[in-house]
C-alpha cells in the first residue's frame, strides 16, 4: 500500500495504525503475565515515545498499573547510520534498584542501545530487567541481546512513522513504513 496523502507521498506501509493497535494489545497481555502490575516502565526515547504511549494505555487496559521513568540515548545523531557508540542524552530519575524495569524501546537493530540501556538498569541495581521493542531488525543485529516482548520481525529498511523519524521528520505518521527511493 501507498499514501497518496500531500505530507506522506513515496512511503510504502509495512504496519497499519490497526495492525500496530492489534498487536500493542497482545504486547501488554504478555507483559502483565510476566511481569505483574506495577513495573517501572523505562521508554528509551525519543523513537519509542508513541509506541510507549500507546503501550502504557494497553498495559491499564490489561489492569497494570505502572510507574514510568525516561531516558533518553543516542547512537544516531541525525544520520540514519549508527555511529555504534551509545550516549546518555537525558536520565532516568526514579530509583531503581530493586525494581523490575521493562525498557521500550522502538527498533532492535545492532542491539546496541537496549544491551547499554540493559547493562546500566542492572549496574543500578534493577531486581530484573527485560526490553519489549515494536521491531525487530533481525539481519543487522550485531550484539547478543533477545528482546523479550517483540511487536514484529522488521525489515532491513529505514523505517519511519509512529514516532521515528529520518532527520527529525515524519514522526508523526500513525503508521511504520518506508521512504521509497
Ligand atoms: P541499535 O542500537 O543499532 O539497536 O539501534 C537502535 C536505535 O536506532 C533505535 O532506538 C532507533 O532509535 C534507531 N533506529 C534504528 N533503525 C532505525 C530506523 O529504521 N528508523 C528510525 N530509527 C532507527
Ligand atoms: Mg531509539
Amino acid at each position: 500500500m501507498t499514501e497518496t496523502g500531500d505530507r506522506s507521498a513515496h512511503i510504502t506501509v509495512l504496519m497499519t495504525a490497526e495492525e500496530i493497535a492489534a498487536r500493542n494489545t497482545v504486547l501488554a497481555a504478555e507483559i502483565v503475565a510476566e511481569m505483574g502490575r506495577a513495573p517501572l516502565i523505562i521508554p528509551v526515547l525519543k523513537g519509542s515515545f508513541i509506541f510507549a504511549a500507546d503501550l502504557l494505555r494497553a498495559l491499564h487496559d490489561a489492569g497494570a498499573a505502572p510507574d514510568m521513568d525516561f531516558i533518553s540515548l543516542s547512537s544516531y545523531g541525525a544520520g540514519t547510520r549508527s555511529l555504534g557508540e551509545v550516549k546518555i542524552v537525558r536520565d532516568t530519575e526514579v530509583p531503581i534498584k530493586g525494581r523490575d524495569v521493562l525498557l521500550v524501546d522502538d527498533i532492535l537493530e545492532s542491539g546496541r542501545t537496549l544491551a547499554f540501556a540493559k547493562d546500566l538498569m542492572m549496574a543500578r541495581g534493577a531486581k530484573s530487567v527485560r526490553t519489549c521493542v515494536l521491531l525487530h531488525k533481525k539481519d543487522k543485529q550485531a550484539v547478543d541481546i533477545t528482546p523479550d516482548f517483540t511487536g514484529f520481525d522488521c525489515p532491513d529498511r529505514f523505517v519511519i512513522g509512529y514516532g521515528m523519524d529520518v532527520a527529525h521528520a515524519y514522526r508523526q505518521l500513525p503508521f511504520v513504513g518506508y521512504l521509497e527511493e
